[in-house]
């Protein structure tokens, strides 16, 4: 076993109870519960519902991770949990669970940002981040570029998006799709066997005029208009609606706009290492839109796998072993859960 502290992580900023066990930059475990089927028929996450499956999981998940870990909670150096931002109700659980912890193993805890634990947990695939790097978070709760000088110190926001998040859009089209929630998964399938030039759908944010004033912002919710129009119109029509030539032309816009000022962005800020996190960075289109152009400006992309991206504990326990590694502060004990913790707070 690799050398560093032990940590442990608890994630529950919205549906996915995790806890993650790292040591170092070795993860040991990553026990996930997902109330997704829960939210499902909603169409969308409830935050009653989730919090509630936060509280029957959250110790039934403890133990699967200890035991996959084979180690016993008295061996955890320190306890690291999701602070925000998130659902306030689904986060309380967490930080409660946390704390509880801490005190009775006597270890210090760490409340931290959920967008710099996306960032972090890329360190348990590739290894040491390289810093600066730029860092392109896609999910359904948030749309960010930002600079990362050092994880553990500070984050500095670029844009992100004004409107919509980008999985938000994913899931919206799909449902307009007549496909399940969550949709990106889904989109990503059906999109393989569709002409993406089969529409020209919106651009967001991408005219001369809003580059001068959101140059590294995002704007979804108009491309999810322009989907909706473009179906209705069909419908109407009595025409069929070729679902997988929608879904690859929709994934083609939301890809090409987060590509494209993911790239300008790491130019302009003279970086050349690009990491996507997020639940939205699984999609293939993606990742293999943003390897072509990085590759053609010599940037190079670092995307973790896609169990890693979505929603887990591991990213949690991987940025407080950083935090416990470069020696930084942990939080006092009456840390808040913060719905609308802002990004540039790494350790609350
Ligand atoms: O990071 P995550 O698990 O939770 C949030 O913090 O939101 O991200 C979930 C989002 C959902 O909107 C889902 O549709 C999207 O990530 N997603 C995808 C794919 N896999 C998950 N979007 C596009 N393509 C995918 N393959
Ligand atoms: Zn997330």
């Amino acid at each position: 076993m690799t050398d560093g502290p032990l940590v442990l992580g608890i994630e529950t900023s919205c549906d996915e109870t995790g806890v993650g066990l790292v040591r170092g930059h070795t993860l040991l475990a990553d026990a996930v519960a997902s109330s997704v089927e829960e939210h499902a028929r909603f169409g969308g996450v409830v935050p009653e519902v989730a919090s509630r499956a936060h509280l029957e999981a959250m110790v039934p998940t403890l133990e699967r991770a200890a035991d996959r870990a084979g180690i016993a909670l008295h061996e955890i150096d320190a306890v690291a949990v999701t602070s925000g931002p998130g659902l306030a109700g689904a986060l309380l659980v967490g930080v409660a669970a946390a704390k509880a912890l801490a005190l009775g193993l006597g270890v210090p805890i760490y409340g931290v940002n959920h967008l710099a634990g996306h960032v972090a947990v890329d360190q348990l695939e590739h290894g040491p981040l390289p810093e600066p790097c730029l860092a392109l978070l896609v999910s359904g709760g948030h749309s960010s570029l930002l600079r990362v000088e050092d994880v553990t110190a500070g984050v500095q926001p670029l844009g992100a998006t004004i409107d919509d998040a980008a999985g938000e859009a994913f899931d919206k089209v799909a449902r307009l799709l007549g496909l399940p929630f969550p949709g990106g998964p889904h989109i990503d399938r059906v999109a393989r066997e569709g002409d993406s030039a089969y529409v020209d759908f919106p651009r967001g944010l991408t005219s001369r005029r809003d580059l001068e004033r959101h140059r590294f912002d995002f704007s979804f919710s108009g491309l999810k208009t322009a989907v909706a129009r473009w179906v209705e119109a069909r419908r109407r029509s009595g025409e069929p609606v070729p679902v997988a030539d929608v879904a690859a032309s929709f994934q083609e816009a939301v890809c090409d706009v987060l590509v494209r000022k993911a790239l300008d962005a790491a130019t302009s800020e003279g970086i050349d290492d690009l990491l996507i996190g997020g639940g939205v960075a699984a999609n293939s289109r993606l990742r293999s839109m943003a390897e072509e152009r990085a590759a053609a400006r010599g940037i190079r992309v670092r995307v973790p796998r896609p169990g890693l991206c979505t929603d887990n504990g591991a990213m949690i326990a991987a940025l407080g072993a950083e935090l416990v590694a470069r020696g930084r502060p942990p939080s006092d004990l009456d840390l808040p859960a913060d719905s609308s913790l802002p990004v540039t707070t790494v350790v609350a």
